[in-house]
């Protein structure tokens, strides 16, 4: 029988791992049967973090990265495959850079594509943002599609939300209107501010279950200051990245009288804000909000969440039988299915393209 397998791998804004995830195409609805979360060498994890700064970078730098991300993710999904029979993998790589508003636009992806087909062995499709930033749209959220194909329901109004470093939200329509009926942004912060600040302070990667958060006040004054940030404002489409959410913009508020655990449960809460307002001015016909991504495991984010959200209830994918951690990963094979089917991957609506695009391009595993 042939194979309906595809393989997808991203190693998101947080840089905590590699996520990969094994989708099965061969139903009515896209099927996620594996998934698993790998390691990157220290010294990588820490490279590309630096790279992601907005601080003067060197090409050897980056062309080393890429090269190194290449080889680690193909190798990672040449055993994570093992001897499963995969059609492609779809590669979201590092973003490095991300200035969708820039003249000219632009985003980058490092994670050398020639690498994942050579150390896997496997068919590889990578560089599925840049079409779309080439048709004059942000390149970015590219998951909403997915999202609707995986949970989309005719009879409430869901919004799926993942939260990453950035947080993005799906908007599903009726799944019977199709891609027209599905919007989707960036709010704004997911994890970042909140990896940062802890990683400054405690020199802590993230603050587990959000227990420093937790056990602090949040300070209204600071958090009316972050509530200004000019981004939630903005009307969708919209994107952002790390460029924007990162220690200097926490800085840049502070007058440094505020205790660091109070400016922690400051940055929490106004994390919950940015979510919880975009839904409610974009999305105010929303019922359920559906969690993805690692911050759902944050009990006190979600919390907060659930207070700002209310009446509308709070869940995570995993409760709908959906791995929480895959879904992103998920999507990228899920994109290189659309890929070799030549369909388009991005949602106009979404992204803000002149019109839907087949995203990505092929990096075949051997000779024909
Ligand atoms: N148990 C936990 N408690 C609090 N935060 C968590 C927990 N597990 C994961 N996270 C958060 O999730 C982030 C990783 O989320 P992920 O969805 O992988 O983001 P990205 O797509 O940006 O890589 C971590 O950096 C951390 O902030
Ligand atoms: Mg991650």
């Amino acid at each position: 029988m042939p194979s309906s397998l595809y393989a997808g791998a991203i190693s998101g804004t947080s840089v905590d791992g590699l996520d990969l995830a094994l989708l099965d195409v061969s139903g009515a609805m896209p099927r996620i049967i594996d998934a698993r979360v790998e390691t990157l060498p220290p010294s990588l994890a820490q490279e590309l973090r630096a790279l992601a700064a907005p601080v003067d970078d060197h090409l050897d730098r980056v062309a080393r990265a890429d090269a190194e991300l290449g080889e680690c993710i193909g190798r990672a999904v040449r055993e994570f495959a093992g001897s499963r029979a995969v059609i492609a993998v779809g590669s979201h790589g590092q973003t490095i850079r991300h200035d969708p508003r820039g003249r000219p636009a632009y985003t980058v992806q490092i994670g050398d594509p020639s690498r994942i087909a050579e150390f896997s062995g496997i068919d590889t499709v990578a560089d599925f943002r840049r079409r779309d930033i080439a048709a004059g749209g942000e390149g970015a959220p590219l998951v909403p599609p997915f999202h609707a194909a995986l949970f989309g329901v005719p009879e409430r109004r869901r919004a799926v939300l993942n939260i990453g470093g950035i947080a993005n939200v799906t908007l599903l329509g009726d799944p019977a209107l199709g891609h027209e009926a599905v919007t989707g942004f960036d709010t704004g912060p997911g994890n970042a501010l909140l990896d940062a600040w802890i990683r400054e302070q405690r020199g802590e990667p993230f603050d587990r279950g959000g227990a420093w958060a937790a056990g602090a006040e949040a300070i209204p004054e600071l958090l009316a200051r972050l509530e200004e940030d000019a981004f939630l404002a903005e009307r969708p489409p919209k994107s952002t990245g790390k460029e924007r959410y990162n220690l200097a913009f926490i800085l840049r508020h502070l007058d440094g009288s505020e205790p660091a655990a109070g400016v922690q449960a400051t940055l929490a809460e106004f994390t919950a804000a940015s979510v919880a307002g975009a839904v409610s001015s974009w999305g105010p016909a929303t019922q359920e909000v559906v969690v993805c991504g690692g911050g759902r495991c944050n009990t006190d984010l979600m919390e907060r969440l659930r207070r700002r959200l209310s009446p509308r209830d709070v869940t995570t994918t995993d409760a709908l039988g959906v791995d929480g951690d895959a879904v992103e990963a998920a999507a990228f094979a899920w994109l290189a299915h659309r890929f070799l089917e030549r369909l388009p991957g991005n949602a106009p609506a979404v992204t803000g393209a002149a019109g839907p695009r087949v995203l990505g391009a092929l990096y075949p595993a051997g000779p024909v």
